[in-house]
């Protein structure tokens, strides 16, 4: 994977992508990586996965290696059938050595709580999972498997989000999606960054762009840095100071 910019540089290493996409120390943060299709395409038969190639994947675990938290909307864990959010060794390592837990905590959103609690999600997952939902929802079984806490009342407010998770210490969040979940984390104004791998595909058809709901006004993103590798290009977009 080559940097195009800032600068110029080939075949970057692991560690060199890290501190290119770090998070800002000292500071709570919220970014959200996605993969889209050349004319926006986020889905590929129902699915993200077939839009990625070996470096978006390489790229996709990196990004989770610093995060506090991992976070997901209840629909993308559907579809995409997660498993526990445990990291390879090599993480776990990295992450040790710097004081960090040797896994992120998984955090889901769902207003329905429709969530097998006896899926690998929770029954394989090294660390207990956090599910951020809406007052009054009937937790039940995934009362024993996970935390569940009411962040709003007919939503699931985003800033209540980050204030929960902040307040459990959980400063850093990457996020995987999908469209429903950062397009109301746009709306609220709590995104703070995006990684977007542009796969060189024209899918025409009829799926989703990597929004989808929750009208809002345009946020302004600056370019952070450009990240290629073959045709597929990896942009890293931050949320400008004034967000507009
Ligand atoms: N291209 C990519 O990088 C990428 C990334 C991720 C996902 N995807 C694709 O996106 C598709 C899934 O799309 P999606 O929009 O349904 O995924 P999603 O945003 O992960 O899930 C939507 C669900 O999350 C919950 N939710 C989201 N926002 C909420 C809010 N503000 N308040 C309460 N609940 C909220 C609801 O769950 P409940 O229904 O449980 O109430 C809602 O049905 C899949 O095909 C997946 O493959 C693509």
């Amino acid at each position: 994977m080559d940097l195009l910019w800032p600068g110029a540089a080939s075949e970057l290493d692991d560690e060199a992508l890290l501190a290119l996409t770090a998070m800002p120390e000292g500071r709570d943060w919220l970014r959200m990586n996605f993969i889209a299709s050349i004319d926006g395409a986020a889905t590929r038969d129902g699915r993200s996965g077939g839009l990625g190639d070996a470096a978006d994947r390489r790229l996709f675990d990196l990004l989770r290696r610093p995060a506090d938290a991992i976070l997901l909307g209840a629909g993308t864990a559907r579809a995409e059938g997660y498993g526990g959010m445990r990291l390879d060794d090599a993480s776990v390592a990295w992450r040790e050595s710097r004081g960090l837990a040797a896994h992120p905590v998984f955090v889901l959103i769902s207003r329905s709580l429709d969530l097998d609690p006896a899926s690998p999600m929770f029954a394989e997952a090294p660390v207990r999972p956090i599910i951020c939902t809406v007052a009054g929802a009937q937790a039940g079984e995934l009362a024993d498997v996970a935390d569940v806490i009411a962040c709003g009342e007919g939503d699931v407010d985003p800033l209540r989000v980050r204030a929960e998770l902040a307040a459990r210490g959980i400063r850093h969040v990457h996020g995987e999606g999908g469209p429903h979940v950062f397009a109301s984390f746009v709306a609220a104004g709590a995104v703070d960054a995006l990684h977007l791998t542009l796969a060189p595909t024209l899918d025409a058809g009829d799926a989703g762009r990597i929004t989808a709901g929750h009208p809002a006004e345009p946020t302004g993103m600056r370019l952070a840095s450009v990240l290629r590798s073959g045709d597929e290009l990896f942009l890293h977009y931050v949320r400008t100071a004034s967000g507009s």
